[in-house]
């Protein structure tokens, strides 16, 4: 079975967040189901630098005004297909917004254009290549799928992933009718969103199957809290949505031969990774205060809740524990951070920016890895934790709510648990998520048997891939049924 995944990042080679993970290491998880992938990214600098064998496959004079070139081509073990149109994709600043941080005035023919040429590979554009399914990924790909109905394509099923409802890709009316669709997308079924153009709106009307990414968010999602505008949209397409929880890339985040941590360990040997602890204090300059070394790798926003850890902070350096920040996002969370650090320097360090290695560091060094978001479709980070023998502390909540059993008194007796969950999302709740995880840190043995429980959790994409691969067959097979049942 050969899929085109459609997705405008990819790990290794472009990543903003976990959407880069996922497209990138899903792929070689279906290769054990007989299920072959090619994905198609747009040819940013990051992707054209590390391409071996590109060879062009077919050229465009006029993609919405700009030249371009489609080339096949493989990259750290990844089968692609790479749109080079330099006009849209090779730019100073980051994907999908300058260096000051604005989006790109022109995101919408950028994304559209990618869109319409992942439509036409799906229709034949490419000589002796065909997929049997599209599946498109968040709303830069969720286009194409639109363009393919329109293009009375209907042999190929259509999936759409769903890795953030907040990020919808919503456009002024003014600009459909550059999209090069037929007038009656422009409704209720197709691609109009509240007067707007709405990219993931269209995607979602166009999709024969929705996945989300994992079933907590999948159900959270249809009522107006999480739904962002979407629900009824959501609620609408109920039985075509289904949520199928992330895996990861068990080489890439593996203690035991990791090249970016410098003491290697693993569940059977977690003694081994106790010297990594006194490498990130050096790198961060802080002293050992021998209490927990709380952290967090995370996007600086508001989903991520880091406005509740700015004004929850005090509460680890009164207790005696020490708090790393690595991340970046918005301004004055920032500022706020960096305050924060100039206040405790001996308990705070904050490293703004967007460091990989750095990320894996972090992991295998700390105790605690606070994860206090406002909504999580499912998370990563709290994966990479659990692998690393980093106790996740997080928000009850998507995808956090299912990967992590909370150290209450029933699982701790059985052995099952694997960090912290904490509700209500909000300080109260975190500063006793807080306290709570002081008092299990004190208990050593209670705290190392949390340690050991995550990392002997399975976080391989094995099911989840498994349950890709019958939604696939399904689509293919309309006999059998998944859809609709998580
Ligand atoms: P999201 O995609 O919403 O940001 P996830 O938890 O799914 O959240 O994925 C985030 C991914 O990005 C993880 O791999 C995490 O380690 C990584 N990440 C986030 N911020 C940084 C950063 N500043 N430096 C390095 N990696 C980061
Ligand atoms: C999104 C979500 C995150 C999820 C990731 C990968 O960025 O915010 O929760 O883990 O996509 O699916």
């Amino acid at each position: 079975m050969q899929i085109l995944s459609v997705t405008a990042e990819i790990f290794p080679l472009v990543k903003t967040g976990g959407l880069a993970d996922v497209a990138g290491s899903l792929p070689k998880a279906l290769r054990a189901h007989g299920i072959y992938t090619r994905s198609f990214v747009p040819g940013y600098p990051g992707v054209m630098r590390a391409l071996s064998d590109a060879t062009p496959v077919a050229e465009f004079e006029n993609l919405f005004g700009e030249r371009a070139t489609l080339l096949a081509a493989r990259a750290q073990g990844l089968d692609l297909f790479v749109l080079d149109a330099p006009a849209f994709y090779a730019r100073q600043g980051a994907l999908y917004v300058d260096s000051h941080g604005r989006e790109y005035a022109d995101n919408w023919k950028r994304f559209a254009a990618f869109s319409l040429v992942a439509s036409q590979i799906a229709r034949g554009l490419v000589r002796n290549w065909r997929p049997h399914i599209i599946h498109a990924h968040d709303w830069h790909a969720a286009m194409s799928l639109l363009y393919l109905k329109y293009a009375g394509e209907d042999t190929i099923p259509r999936v759409l992933t769903v890795h953030n409802l907040a990020f919808q890709g919503q456009f002024p009316a003014h600009y459909f009718p550059e999209l090069g669709l037929p007038a009656e997308a422009y409704s209720i079924d197709g691609v109009e969103y509240y007067g707007d153009i709405g990219f993931l709106k269209g995607g979602l009307q166009a999709a024969d199957a929705i996945t989300v990414v994992s079933p907590t968010y999948a159900r959270e999602i249809m009522s107006p809290a999480f739904g962002m505008g979407l629900e009824g949209v959501m609620n609408e397409r109920h039985a075509d949505v289904v949520g199928i929880v992330n895996g990861i890339d068990l080489e890439v985040w593996d203690p035991s031969s990791d090249p970016c941590i410098e003491h290697h360990y693993s569940a059977r040997v977690p003694l081994r990774r106790l010297p990594n602890r006194q490498v990130l204090l050096r790198h961060f300059g802080l002293p050992d205060t021998c209490g927990p070394i709380f952290a967090s790798v995370n996007r600086l926003t508001w989903q991520k809740g880091m406005d509740l850890l700015a004004a929850t902070a005090v509460e680890i350096v009164r207790n005696g524990g020490t708090l790393i920040i690595h991340g970046q996002g918005e301004e004055k969370l920032e500022a706020e951070f960096m305050d924060l650090m100039r206040r405790f320097p001996q308990n705070i360090s904050v490293s703004i920016g967007y460091d990989e290695h750095l990320a894996h560091r972090i992991h295998a060094g700390a105790d605690a890895m606070l994860v206090p978001s406002r909504f999580e479709p499912c998370g990563l980070t709290q994966l990479y934790a659990l692998r690393y023998g980093c106790v996740p502390v997080v928000a009850r909540t998507g995808g956090l709510s299912e990967t992590i059993i909370d150290a209450n008194d029933a699982a701790l007796h059985a052995h099952v648990a694997t960090g912290i969950q904490f509700a209500p999302i909000d300080e109260d709740g975190l500063r006793h998520a807080l306290r709570r995880t002081f008092r299990l840190y004190r208990l050593r043995r209670v705290w190392e048997g949390l340690r050991r429980q995550g990392m002997k959790t399975d976080c391989s994409w094995h099911r989840s891939a498994a349950r890709y691969a019958e939604l696939y067959s399904e689509l293919l097979n309309p006999d059998m049924r998944l859809v609709g049942s998580a």
